[in-house]
């Protein structure tokens, strides 16, 4: 069926089109050629413009000045905006750092910077592949069949970001479960409860998860990340309470669901284009590519927002102070005037300018570790695999932020 401009822009703000990736990227490529700085009013939203070019979702980035996060950092309902805002006036709102803006961002930002240098990285790399090996022998030990989604992607990232903070391996499964509920919160199968207020209830257990683990990092300081945002000062003062458990929330947050999903993806896209399958085993020294070629192609990240300070243009279109753009990362990763042959997935694909990580001041702080989890997965699995196939239909999440496929049942040989 084709789609009107007006549905497109609809479109993006429905999360079940989020779970069938024709259907996203039909009305992406639409709004694109015909409407690429797009207002849209759906219901049960705070009007929006959808800003789906590349170059356009780089100048919105760059400019973090008179583009900023706060407000309105992601989609959300109109109604839980209004919820987050009378928190925020309580004193009592999430507040991470896709929440801020300089100067608060930069200092903020700072607390955890050292910890996710490409350097500092590296360091962590053969722990990353010690648990990549683990989770391949998983697959191996489950006897040629499993929902890859579910029994190996959704938790190989969760361990590597719940060590590195500290947590005791006996909590990671009741973090997998809030995560899926936090993030996963239009999808039937994950959210807790349809209403707003079931949603703010996941994010307060988060925080009473946090506020004890501060306390005790307080007390008995670790080399673990937990110790170091636990002990941080910022403005030369400790982190209060919210601050601390919003950190800790983001990073364990947006540290594994995202990953996993670009695993998932990523082996579908093996399975789906053997031919590349094949010249990776023939080249692994194509891995780094190949990773950031998953990680296009995928795009867990749906979008972030931004809302301008003053009246601006962009594109020729005239946004006035206070409305808010939405980043569209999957449109930018298949703009035909920047990528050659978008909808292909070539795994060696270079120069591979893709917005998966955004792009500026809020540039992903795990970037360095998104790439070495994923290496390490595929480096590990590829020499052991003899074939792999379906086991029957993938199906995607709905949701209008961070997605991919929930279930992707695989058959498959393994040594
Ligand atoms: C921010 C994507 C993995 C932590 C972001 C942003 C995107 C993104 C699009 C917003 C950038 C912007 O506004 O310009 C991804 C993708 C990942 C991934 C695609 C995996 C393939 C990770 C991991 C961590 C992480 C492993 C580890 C802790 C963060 C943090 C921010 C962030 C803390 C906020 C940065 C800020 O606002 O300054 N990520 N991410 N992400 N990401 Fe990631």
């Amino acid at each position: 069926m084709t789609l009107t401009v007006d549905e497109a822009g609809l479109a993006i703000a429905d999360p079940k089109t989020y779970a069938d990736d024709r259907r996203l990227h039909e009305a992406l490529a639409l709004l694109r050629r015909e409407s690429p700085v797009h207002h849209v009013d759906a219901p049960g939203y705070n009007p929006f413009w959808a800003v789906t070019k590349h170059d356009d979702i780089m100048h919105v980035e760059r400019n973090h000045e008179l583009f900023l996060n706060a407000p309105r950092p992601l989609l959300a309902t109109a109604r839980f905006d209004e919820l987050n805002r009378s928190r925020a006036e309580d004193g009592i709102a999430l507040r991470t750092l896709i929440h801020m803006d300089d100067p608060d961002h930069r200092v903020f930002r700072a607390v955890g910077a050292d910890w996710f240098r490409p350097r500092a990285m590296r360091g962590l790399e053969p722990r990353v592949r010690d648990l990549a090996r683990r989770y391949v022998d998983r697959m191996a030990e489950a006897g040629g069949e499993c929902d890859f989604a579910q029994e190996i992607a959704a938790h190989f990232p969760l361990y590597v970001i719940l060590s590195l903070l500290g947590l005791p391996e006996s909590d990671f499964d009741r973090m997998l479960k809030l995560t899926q509920e936090l993030f996963g919160g239009d999808d039937d199968e994950y959210q807790r409860g349809a209403s707003e207020e079931e949603k703010l209830e996941v994010l307060l257990e988060f925080f009473a998860y946090f506020q004890e683990l501060t306390k005790e990092r307080r007390k008995n300081p670790t080399g673990d990340l937990a110790s170091a945002i636990a002990n941080a000062r910022v403005f030369g003062e400790p982190l209060n309470d919210f601050d601390t458990a919003s950190y800790y929330v983001i990073v364990a947050t947006a540290g594994h669901d995202t990953t996993s999903a670009t695993i998932t993806g990523g082996l579908h896209a093996l399975i789906e284009h053997p031919g590349q399958l094949d010249r990776l085993r023939g080249h692994p020294e194509l891995m780094p590519l190949a990773v950031d070629e998953m990680i296009r192609w995928v795009t867990p990240v749906k979008e972030f927002m931004r809302t301008a300070v003053h009246d601006t243009e962009l594109r020729g279109v005239r946004i006035p102070a206070g409305d808010s753009l939405l980043l569209s990362y999957p449109s930018a990763n298949r703009d035909e005037d920047v990528f050659d042959d978008p909808f292909r997935f070539d795994a060696g694909r270079d120069p591979n300018k893709h917005l998966a990580f955004g792009f500026g001041v809020h540039y992903c702080l795990g970037a360095a570790l998104a790439r070495i989890e994923l290496r390490a997965f595929f480096e590990e699995l590829l020499p052991r695999l003899d074939s792999i196939e379906l086991a029957g239909e993938p199906v995607g999440i709905a949701t209008t932020f961070v997605g991919g496929l929930k279930r992707l049942p695989v058959r498959y040989s393994l040594s």
